[in-house]
């Protein structure tokens, strides 16, 4: 992989999130010179091991650790003003600066704390089969109301405060109706004290606000690289992934035109995202999940539990049908796989090849969950590995076993793996 010909690049992750695109980001930042966050919310968490200390990005692009790079929220993220505020302050604290290297869309969709009331009441509504499973942030109610369009708020009606009085005044007004003929809990919503507080938060962001679109246009006219940074996953995609059971937006590489704002000249690469093996959290079809002691063993070794909600994630094989399907939706160029160490000590390692339906036939990747759940996974094994990765830094030095793991994925995706990674430090890294 070269990196002076990746030209702009776009980061996906190719599974249900958490695959450690926020690693990859900082990795490849150093090779480009803007940052852009285009989908999703708080409801992402990235993690970069940085000089030392590890850093947990949920509202910020993870290049902000680059000074000497502009990092853009673009207007495709729902954006949680409280925790960028407490990123923001934090990296400060820590002597990251946070100045004029973050911009942040003036068309950016805010979420407001009647959203997080929203997504708590309706989840708990729901019969438990039914439910998503959903991290809490407001994402779903944020997105919801930008697509109802009337009682949506963006980051530039901040800078209109008689309008923006107003606007909430009548937004609280109608969720309180709705809040109270559904739930029935008004969310003892003070419209008030939420326009103070956003004017507040407003205030504080004013010098970074702009319009992010012109910024990019500008930015690649001057011979400058952009790398778009993908939240979540593409198998949590609002439009191709395992729908309902998905997130709001487009978290996939067909996001990154809307989200960023930028014309379609402006991708030339996609980097696909992936761990050596598949997790997910909350709930949702998961067919080669492991209800057993080695899905406990992965959870443990790979310390997957969720970086927003801390809740334990669901582990399974590698499942090479969900991996070739998110890898020909983005049209991955090349693949990133992650976490190869934590395989290290089983007896043999797991790969899905292919799903059987209900009829005992070979399934492709089906469009309803219902389908999905139905699927049963037809598994290979090959045998593993006992020796330590972590301080491997050359394909070559591999054991034989987990390199011939390496060359079976690549044959089933058709796509070159350009970087493993072998543990969350940036050095514990081999670039291809
Ligand atoms: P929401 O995005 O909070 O509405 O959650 C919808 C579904 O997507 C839930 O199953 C969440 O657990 C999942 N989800 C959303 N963002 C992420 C992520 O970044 N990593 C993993 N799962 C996520």
């Amino acid at each position: 992989m070269n990196y002076e010909q990746l030209g702009h690049t776009c980061v996906v992750g190719l599974g249900w999130g958490d695959e450690g695109k926020g690693k990859i980001v900082d990795l490849l930042s150093e090779h480009f010179d803007v940052i852009v966050r285009y989908n999703g919310g708080a409801n992402a968490g990235h993690t970069v091991c940085h000089t030392g200390r590890t850093y947990t990005f949920h509202a910020l692009p993870s290049g902000i650790l680059r000074p000497d790079r502009v990092s853009v929220i673009g207007p495709g993220v729902a954006l949680d003003l409280p925790a960028a505020l407490k990123e923001i302050l934090a990296l400060r604290d820590s002597g990251i600066p946070v100045d004029e290297n973050l911009r942040i869309s003036d068309r950016a969709h805010l979420v407001l704390p009647y959203h997080k009331l929203e997504d708590h009441l309706s989840e708990a509504r729901l019969k438990s089969d039914r439910r998503i499973g959903t991290t809490a942030r407001g994402i779903g109610p944020c997105y919801a109301d930008k697509m109802n369009r009337t009682t949506a708020v963006r980051m530039a009606d901040l800078y209109c405060p008689d309008h923006l009085r107003e606007h909430i005044r009548s937004i609280v007004e109608r969720k309180r109706a709705v809040f109270q003929a559904l739930y029935p809990d008004d969310g003892n919503l003070d419209a008030e004290a939420i326009t103070d507080e956003f004017l507040g938060f407003a205030e504080q962001l004013r010098p970074h606000v702009c319009d992010t679109a012109a910024l990019l246009r500008d930015a690649a006219a001057s011979g400058r690289r952009i790398l778009y940074e993908g939240a979540n996953g593409t198998l949590l995609d609002v439009d191709h992934g395992t729908y309902p059971f998905v997130t709001s937006s487009s978290a996939s590489a067909l996001g990154v035109h809307p989200g960023a704002g930028v014309p379609p000249r402006l991708v030339n690469t996609c980097i696909g995202v992936l761990k050596a093996y598949s997790t997910r959290v909350g709930q949702g079809p998961f067919p080669a999940e492991l209800c057993n002691e080695i899905g406990d063993r992965i959870r443990a070794q790979g310390r997957e539990f969720g970086t927003t909600t801390g809740r334990p994630r669901r582990c399974g094989w590698f499942d090479a049908v969900a991996a070739r399907y998110a890898v020909d939706l983005n049209g991955a160029t090349y693949l990133a796989l992650m976490h190869l160490d934590t395989l290290t000590g089983l007896n043999e390692v797991g790969l899905c090849l292919t799903y059987e339906d209900a009829n005992g036939h070979a399934a492709s990747f089906p469009a309803r969950a219902e389908q999905l759940y139905a699927c049963r996974p037809q598994i290979e094994f090959l045998p593993g590995w006992d020796a330590d990765l972590s301080a491997v830094r050359s394909r070559d030095e591999l054991p034989a076993n987990a390199r011939n793991f390496l060359a079976r994925l690549e044959e089933l995706l058709d796509v070159p793996i350009g970087i493993i990674s072998v543990g969350p430090q940036r050095e514990q890294t081999i670039m291809l």
